[in-house]
């Protein structure tokens, strides 16, 4: 099968999952408040539910793949940048409570809109301080931060996690790369995350760059033109 049908066969799949995952996730929701459940079916439904959500992240990962391999153009609108990363960080706040890891936002004054995909952009941003947060040590901390020169805005996504050895460097935003150390182990991933964020990000007209020491922390440098560009519908 030609690459750009297998694509297209991926997209549809993953596409048609939705209906009856959202389905399953509805009923499992309206159990809970049929009537009470005893502490067993409690704990099923509540295994069921986290099952079906893990799915729905794959589906959403595929979704993004195949939109990626189909090269079409980004439906570009004006994208608040400043709200765009108090959302991230808010979406977050859980996650990074139960990490007791602590985030810190730091926007520039009138920093202004970029033409974006905005619901493409988010999603990658989210991905980049989720990374952060979950490669992260209890007690750590990551900083968000936003300015803009002339042409760009200029993000950092800084954490003080278990960081990246020179080595897994220049695979990081490959394909299923993960890396495989002692102090990545225990974490869940599929290694297609960054993979996506850097298409995103370059699609845009981007970068997206990393320093990073072990038991130190990471920062991932991202820039994005404050013009529209050529990938714009
Ligand atoms: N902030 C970070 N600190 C340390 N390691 C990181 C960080 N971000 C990514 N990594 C490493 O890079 C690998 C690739 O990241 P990526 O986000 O693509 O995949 P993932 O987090 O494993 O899975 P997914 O994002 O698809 O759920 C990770 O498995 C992890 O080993
Ligand atoms: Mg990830």
């Amino acid at each position: 099968m030609p690459e750009s049908s297998w694509t297209e066969v991926v997209g549809v799949i993953a596409h048609d999952l939705k209906t009856p995952i959202t389905s399953v996730k509805g009923y499992l929701e309206l159990i809970e408040q049929v009537g009470e459940l005893n502490e067993r079916q409690q704990q099923f439904s509540e295994r069921a539910l986290n099952s079906l959500k893990h799915m729905e992240q794959l589906v959403g990962l595929l979704l993004e793949l195949s939109w990626i391999d189909a090269d079409r153009p980004l439906q570009c609108d004006d994208c608040d940048v400043a709200a765009l990363l108090t959302r991230v960080v808010s979406v977050l706040e859980d996650m990074a409570a139960r990490r007791e890891v602590t985030c810190h936002l730091e926007i520039e004054p009138h920093l202004g809109v970029i033409p974006a995909e905005g619901r493409r952009l988010e999603q990658a941003i989210l991905n980049l301080v989720n990374n952060a947060i979950k490669y992260n040590r209890q007690g750590g901390e990551v900083w968000v931060t936003a300015k803009k020169s002339e042409s760009h805005v200029h993000l950092t996504i800084r954490d003080t996690g278990v960081g990246i050895a020179p080595e897994d460097q220049p695979y990081i935003f490959d394909r299923f790369y993960r890396v495989r150390s002692h102090s990545h182990e225990h974490i869940e991933g599929t290694g297609l995350g960054l993979s996506i964020v850097k298409a995103v990000i370059e699609k845009h007209g981007g970068t997206i760059n990393l320093e990073s020491a072990l038991g130190e922390g990471t920062t991932f440098f991202v820039t994005l033109p404050r013009a529209r560009g050529a990938s714009c519908e």
